[in-house]
């Protein structure tokens, strides 16, 4: 969304802290043995202490408050009773929210205890695609820029970046204009990223695929050719230098 007004900014940020919290606050309280309901709804009520209503399960009927994809899940994991954490599993959470009319988004990924299946260079490639991504953006910078850097980085960390999904435009609903800020260039995009605007920005780092699909439980996103796909998301406002990261608080850079 553009932001016009001082309102617009304080509701802005006003749900991005409350999701970031929400996600740094569900990370620590994940331990083996938990299981993936237990930690969501852990998520869902948080969110409600704000008086926050979970974006995906308000306006998507996801059964879950939150997104919570355990190993060779991609995104859009169900929250399950039957679904146990274990040691070294590789976690992604995603929380989205909407408080008073404004929504915010974001999301990472991370290793439950020890790294027995050494995950944590597709985890550290992630969050520092997303660092360098983020602080490449301005007002007037070309959206196809981005994708560039998140698609050279990865390959150069060993990596690939899973196509067919994107960050958003965010702000008076979860996805909004500019609808598909992609993992990789198309030249042919010349759409420009716009100052005092509001967007998601998130990487998709892969180890094997380069796409997405989804199981016939109608939600869970794999990798097409298999592999693991780490996921690190914020909702930043842009400037004519370095964005704001609204959601910090999720303590990602920490
Ligand atoms: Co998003
Ligand atoms: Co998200």
């Amino acid at each position: 969304m553009s932001i016009t007004k001082e309102s617009e900014l304080t509701g802005m940020k006003e749900i991005s802290e409350v999701v970031g919290t929400t996600l740094r606050l569900m990370s620590a309280y994940v331990k083996v043995g938990m299981s993936t309901k237990e930690l969501d709804d852990y998520g869902g009520s948080i969110l409600k202490r704000y008086g926050a209503k979970s974006a995906p399960y308000e306006t998507y009927d996801f059964p879950g408050y939150t997104c919570i994809s355990v190993n060779e899940e991609a995104a859009h994991g169900i929250p399950s009773i039957h679904k146990i954490l274990k040691e070294g599993d590789l976690i992604n959470i995603d929380v989205s929210a909407e408080l008073k009319g404004f929504w915010s988004d974001n999301g990472g990924s991370f290793v439950l205890g020890n790294d027995i299946h050494n995950h944590q260079p597709l985890v550290d490639a992630s969050k520092h695609i997303l660092h360098k991504a983020i602080n490449a953006i301005k007002g007037g910078v070309r959206i196809s820029e981005i994708g560039y850097i998140i698609e050279t980085e990865a390959k150069k960390s060993g990596f690939k970046v899973i196509k067919n999904l994107a960050g958003h435009g965010v702000g008076r609903s979860l996805h909004e204009e500019p609808e598909n800020i992609l993992n990789y260039r198309v030249k042919t995009n010349r759409e420009r990223f716009k100052k005092n605007t509001t967007v998601a920005i998130e990487t998709f780092i892969s180890t094997r695929s380069n796409n997405a699909v989804e199981l016939n439980d109608g939600w869970t996103l794999v990798g097409d050719k298999g592999g693991y796909i780490t996921q690190h998301e914020q909702t930043i406002l842009i400037t004519d230098n370095t964005p704001i990261v609204l959601t910090a608080s999720n303590g990602m850079w920490n």
